[in-house]
């Protein structure tokens, strides 16, 4: 199966309201779910995957992989850990969620264990996180070109990431862009309004819109089933040039996820 171009985000989702946003989006019609093990939800979402019903084929799951875990001799085990949590055999995608803190694991050795773990059946697809160029060209050295599934990078209208999207362009990385929503600050843009009033929709769904149709895989995350469900519409929404240029001139370098172990951005 491949990865369905809208997913569902589950960062900070807990308990009982994990498994109900999961479960609402199942129902929707969600079948990509995105979560990672420093979530600490994955036992949760599994929960929500067996009470859905839906058969597993059916379900794309990602996981990402802690910095704790990113020596050889953890990244296995976490995410056997992990897969048990969810209750899968195996997951369809798996990330280094960011590059070691201060490069103390090198990506070397991240990239071969986790190549490792796919070797083994762990997961059928692998790929990093929050990347930039020089460590992205560090991991195409390891495993190749066409190894790499997946980067998830945030990006949305005020942190467009020109230059890291133009690099995975150039080695054919797909990308998935997280925060999607500038986690709710798109709802509060004048411009973002404008051109949801323009269209007759909601600045998410114009922000969701605008990076689909630049083949982007999209990720919001949300407590509520109309959110849930109109995100999952943002397909249908056909943006015009006009559209387009009041977007890029949005763009601010306004990064929302730099935790200060973050690498040297591009
Ligand atoms: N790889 C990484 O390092 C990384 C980092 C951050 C995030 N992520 C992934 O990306 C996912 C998305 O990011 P995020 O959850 O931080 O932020 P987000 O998806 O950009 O924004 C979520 C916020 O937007 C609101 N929202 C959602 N749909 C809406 C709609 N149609 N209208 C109005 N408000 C709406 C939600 O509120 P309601 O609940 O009220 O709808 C929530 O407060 C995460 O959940 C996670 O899976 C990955």
């Amino acid at each position: 199966m491949k990865m369905p171009a809208i997913g569902l985000g589950t960062f900070r989702l807990q308990g009982q309201t994990v498994i109900d946003s999961v479960l609402a989006g199942l129902e929707l019609g969600y079948r990509h779910i995105d979560t990672a093990q420093i979530y600490g939800n994955e036992t949760e979402i599994g929960l929500a995957l067996r009470q859905s019903g839906l058969a597993r084929e059916a379900l794309f799951v990602t996981t990402k992989i802690w910095t704790a875990n990113l020596a050889a001799s953890a990244l296995l085990d976490s995410l056997q850990a992990s897969r048990d949590a969810l209750g899968l055999e195996r997951l369809d995608l798996t990330l280094i969620h960011w590059p070691s803190p201060g490069d103390e694991i090198s990506v070397a050795e991240s990239m071969e264990a986790l190549a490792l773990a796919q070797q083994r059946g762990l997961t059928r697809m692998i790929g990093v996180s929050n990347f930039p160029i020089s460590h992205l060209r560090q991991a195409l050295d390891v495993v190749g070109a066409g190894a790499i599934a997946n980067q998830q990078i945030e990006i949305h209208p005020f942190l467009q990431n020109r230059k890291v999207r133009a690099f995975c362009q150039q080695m054919a990385i797909p990308v998935t862009a997280y925060m999607p929503l500038a986690y709710g600050k798109v709802m509060q843009d004048p411009v973002m309004q404008a051109l949801a009033d323009k269209h007759a929709c909601s600045p998410a769904r114009v922000a969701l819109a605008w990076l689909l149709e630049q083949g982007y895989t999209v990720i919001p995350s949300s407590t509520r089933r109309e959110n849930l469900e109109a995100n999952l519409m943002a397909a249908d929404l056909h943006l015009d040039d006009d559209d387009r240029v009041a977007i890029a001139a949005l763009d601010r370098n306004e990064r929302l996820a730099s935790p200060d172990f973050a690498p040297a951005w591009d």
